[in-house]
């Protein structure tokens, strides 16, 4: 399949595996781009160090181009950002801040710039300041979140702006990236469905309590502070939403929150820590194989648009 992002980025199919805090590292990287596909290492909560050390790993795992994600609030993002000048990926994703100083340093060293906006009005702001892509990030994803809908953003972006425009937020199956590329984007990000595979490294029990989750089953909290999280309903978030619902400052809050990624992802509590995943969670019911996923994406994505014609009629 051709489209403006797998000629950007030089990748077989329109799909990038978004980065996610302590969860995208070497292995699910490595898989999602011999897959075909193309991945983000996740460099949230970490530091350079362990960025350099995981750029050097995917690397000696694959020979296909991957990215690696800045979150722009992160105090080592300077640091963060001269490891990967260094290390020459492909090319990098930043959200949750502003990307601005970044452009030059990164386009000086080779590296392709593909921000995160939540509206149109960032959207043109980075295509000003030299961005190669977009991606726009509706609420339905898990994760960090903005207001707008992917469909409202795709409606509202995608006629704004020239360069590629990629889709992320409740794509977990192929009629999604069917739709998004139907609307004019260039290609998807997805993270939720990356997280029920055998290469992502997340504790087991939060791919359990993932398949048993269905549509309703996430909180948002953080609405009070402006930032929002969308994570499974359970302890933490409940405890969360009571001491919000009290007027509680930012930092009482973020006290509360602190190290809960952590808690679920590596240690497993998906009680008390916080399980961020998207709202398309029926379709995620089995553990496979990155291979097997994109496969099984493709292939819906092939049929879907090829059914698309049929509605015209004759
Ligand atoms: C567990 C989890 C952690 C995430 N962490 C990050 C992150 O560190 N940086 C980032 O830019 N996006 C992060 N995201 C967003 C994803 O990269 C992606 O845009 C999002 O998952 C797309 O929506 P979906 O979950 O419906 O597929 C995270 C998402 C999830 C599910």
């Amino acid at each position: 399949m051709e489209t403006k992002l797998t000629k950007l980025l030089g990748i077989k199919y329109p799909i990038i595996q978004g980065a996610m805090a302590y969860i995208s590292e070497s292995a699910l990287v490595s898989a999602v781009c011999n897959a075909g596909g193309t991945g983000v290492i996740g460099s949230g909560g970490r530091g350079a160090d362990w960025v350099r050390s995981e750029i050097i790993k995917t690397r000696q795992l694959t020979d296909k181009p991957f990215g690696v994600n800045v979150v722009l609030k992160d105090p080592e993002r300077d640091d963060i950002i001269a490891a990967i000048c260094e290390t020459k990926v492909a090319f990098v994703t930043m959200g949750a801040g502003n990307p601005g100083p970044y452009f030059k340093i990164l386009k000086d060293a080779g590296i392709k710039t593909i921000p995160v906006v939540p509206n149109v009005r960032l959207a043109k702001r980075v295509e000003e300041s030299g961005a190669d892509a977009i991606i726009v990030e509706g609420t339905e994803s898990g994760g960090h979140i903005g207001l707008m809908t992917t469909m409202a953003l795709l409606t509202n972006v995608i006629p704004q702006v020239k360069i590629p425009v990629i889709a992320a937020g409740g794509i977990a199956d192929g009629r999604g990236i069917a739709a998004a590329l139907l609307m004019g984007a260039a290609g998807v990000q997805m993270g939720s469905r990356f997280l029920l595979t055998d290469e992502c490294q997340i504790h087991p029990n939060v791919k359990d309590k993932i398949i048993a989750s269905t549509d309703t089953d996430t909180d948002v909290t953080g609405y009070s502070t402006g930032m929002m999280v969308r994570g499974l309903r359970n302890d933490f978030t409940k405890e969360f939403l009571k001491l919000e619902r009290t007027g509680a400052s930012v930092e009482a809050l973020n006290e509360l929150a602190t190290g809960r990624n952590r808690l679920s992802a590596i240690d497993g509590d998906t009680k008390n820590g916080s399980v961020q995943v998207g709202q398309s969670l029926n379709v995620l019911t089995e553990i496979k194989t990155v291979q097997e996923v994109i496969n099984e994406l493709m292939e819906q994505t092939v049929t879907t648009l090829e059914s698309a014609n049929a509605l015209l009629g004759s």
